[in-house]
């Protein structure tokens, strides 16, 4: 792919291409809607992603090229005015990584063009936006040769998302796409941003991603509503708990105390935030002993509380992970990322993976009246040059 978009780059921008780059996109394995409760998360890195590369110019324009969004042509700004637009769409993301790494960096002081393709599909949960969010930030690093520590970009990712795009996003996808290691997930404890790597490793099993093909977009969502939610329920905990977080609480003590939070989708919600982390932690665990079974266990138990307790699974991802959850050789299943769309993964035994395909686009046609995507790749590094 990259050679062909060295030639793309000449034609359209007419100088050869400085710098390349990849940034992966992510799954989840457990530990969803924990990052912004201070909880565990148990991401990896995968190998489809963003490719992209870059050249300076010599004014002070930048110029951005997608050939995934080719209907929408190349988008000319302006680097000293750097403001959303929704018309540029998917270069947002981009413009919000440059202008924050500008105000950090005042040596970013002339234009550059930027060719980027991907193969993560778009809305599909994984993690595509931030994937260009670091995918841009490594380009400009290399580029202007900027002494930026993988950290600081994973933090200027998110902060694109939260305050350019308006989604109120944790820190998992930024920091398993800077961070991520090749054949590992990452532990993350996002309280303290302190991470483990462990090896992913599933004997005789392995992981499917099933796409619902129904797309979903963070901003549309109720991602912002389930993480204002989660904050009145601990601020009703706060009353009588001296936590910072829903994270630092047992599934003992949220029992204990919850009858301080009155309202009862709010006592739902924080209820999953905390059984969640407890699983993320047993999943850890359980897969530091092989034990495969444990871990399928918990993978179904996290779709059933993001499903009744977080109400963020909707139709489509219930009927791949419940049908998976079925078939003879899958150990569990469970939606990734954010839900209402989007993926859901399963561990299925690596004989079975057709007969898991074949089940389960049979019984999604019949319900939801379309096909259902599956993916089988391997577990990648986090952005790199090329
Ligand atoms: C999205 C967000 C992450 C995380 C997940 C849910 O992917 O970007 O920060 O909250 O949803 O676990």
């Amino acid at each position: 792919m990259i050679e062909a978009m060295r030639n793309k780059f000449k034609d359209l921008f007419d100088v050869q291409a400085e710098v390349s780059a990849f940034a992966p996109g992510r799954i989840n394995l457990i530990g969803e809607h924990t990052d912004y409760n201070g909880g565990y998360v148990f991401p990896a890195a995968i190998e489809l992603g963003t490719y992209g590369l870059a050249a300076r110019r010599n004014d002070k324009l930048i110029r951005l090229y997608s050939n995934n969004f080719e209907n929408i042509g190349m988008i000319t700004l302006d680097l000293d005015n750097l403001v959303f637009e929704k018309d540029d769409d998917w270069a947002n993301y981009p413009k919000g990584v440059i202008k924050y790494l500008k105000e950090s960096f005042p040596g970013i002081n002339q234009g550059f063009d930027i060719l980027v393709e991907g193969n993560i599909p778009n809305g599909a949960s994984l993690s595509s936006s931030a994937s260009i969010e670091l995918l841009t930030g490594w380009l400009i690093k290399a580029l202007f040769n900027l002494d930026l520590e993988r950290l600081e970009l994973i933090k200027i990712g998110q902060r694109t998302e939260n305050h350019f795009m308006g989604v109120n996003s944790g820190i998992m996808d930024q920091f398993i796409i800077g961070m991520g290691k090749s054949e590992h997930a990452i532990l993350l404890d996002t309280a303290t941003l302190e991470y483990d790597f462990v090896p992913a490793k599933f004997g005789d099993y392995a992981i499917s991603i099933m796409n619902t093909n129904k797309r979903r977009s963070l901003t549309e969502s109720k991602y912002n509503e389930r993480r204002s939610e989660c904050e009145s329920a601990l601020a009703s905990l706060q009353q009588e708990l001296n936590i910072q977080s829903l994270g630092e609480l047992t599934m003992d003590q949220f029992e204990m105390y919850q009858m301080l939070i009155k309202d009862e989708v709010q006592r739902r919600r924080a209820r999953h935030a905390v059984s969640e982390n407890e699983r993320t932690k047993l999943a850890h665990q359980a897969l530091s002993d092989n034990d495969f079974e444990k871990f399928g266990q918990l993978l179904n138990d996290s779709h059933t509380s993001l499903k009744n307790d977080y109400e963020v699974t909707g139709m489509e991802l219930d009927t791949l992970a419940e049908t998976a959850q079925q078939v003879e050789g899958v150990l569990g299943a469970r939606m990734t990322g954010a839900g209402f769309a989007g993926c859901a993964i399963a561990l299925v035994h690596k004989k079975q993976i057709k007969a898991l395909e074949d089940e389960v686009s049979k019984k999604y046609l019949a319900k939801i009246g379309y096909e259902p995507s599956f993916y089988h790749v391997g577990i990648s590094d986090g952005v790199k040059t090329i």
